[in-house]
């Protein structure tokens, strides 16, 4: 699903060069339940990026699902993403002066989903992460792990064939970390859906059924179990 090749990523910040990716390359097939591990800075989450077609590499080559992303437009990459991949950030990103019900249901909207199945699907995701209750709560009325739990469920509603999770139990304690964790599983196991974490937390890492660990922008080892 995904070939990442000689990848590497170097920042301009204040005239100097931080090379944030030296030299990454990593395949990832379709249907895997793996993750980037690592200490911070390490480029976790500069890689996610990039595997989300977010951002280009410097260097090297990034396929995705048959698709050269270092030679996407910002349109061809933005079209990739509302279709096939669902993002949950580090920083939730929610929309402020949404409801959670329409937070979860933007990716619909984006796809042109009939209001119908945007509906039945909305109500699915928010029951996957227990909040069905809360869905014409606002974002600011929601505590960090609630928050945490709608970015979910909105990368989750379109069942997209990639997931990818920047540190996505960061605010969740153990109970709510468990259940995402079950359901993310479950669409694994069921759909075939592939994810890709980065994550600090043990509980994550635990479940992983492959661990590349990074360091200093580099692939440092990898563990399968
Ligand atoms: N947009 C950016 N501009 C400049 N430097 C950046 C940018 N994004 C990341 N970096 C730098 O690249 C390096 C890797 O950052 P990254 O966010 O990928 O780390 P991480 O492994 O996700 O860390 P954490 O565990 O803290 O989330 C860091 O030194 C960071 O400061
Ligand atoms: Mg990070």
């Amino acid at each position: 699903m995904i070939e990442i090749r000689n990848v590497g990523k170097v920042f301009n910040i204040g005239g100097h060069q931080l090379h944030a990716l030296k030299n990454i390359s990593i395949e990832i097939a379709s249907g895997e339940f793996s993750g980037f591990i690592g200490p911070s800075g390490s480029g976790k989450t500069t890689l996610l990026n990039l595997i989300g077609a977010l951002d280009k590499p410097t260097t090297g080559r990034i396929k995705l699902m048959d698709r050269q992303l270092e030679t996407f437009s910002p349109r061809e990459a933005a079209a990739i993403r509302a279709k096939d991949i669902g993002f949950i950030f580090q920083s939730y990103y929610l929309l402020p002066h949404y409801s959670v019900f329409e937070n979860v249901e933007y990716p619909l909207l984006l796809l042109k989903e009939p209001r119908e199945q945007r509906s039945e699907a909305v109500r699915k995701a928010l029951e996957w992460v227990g909040l069905a209750d809360r869905a014409s709560s606002r974002p600011s009325q929601l505590s960090g792990g609630q928050s945490q739990r709608v970015a979910i469920a909105r990368a989750m509603v379109k069942q997209p064939k990639l997931v990818l999770a920047d540190e996505p139990t960061a605010n969740l304690d153990k109970e709510n970390s468990n259940i995402i964790l079950d359901v993310m599983e479950q669409l694994n196991r069921d759909l075939g859906t592939t994810f890709i974490f980065s994550t600090h937390d043990e509980k994550v890492i635990r479940r992983l059924r492959r661990v590349i660990t990074l360091e200093d922008g580099q692939v440092q080892n990898e563990a399968t179990g």
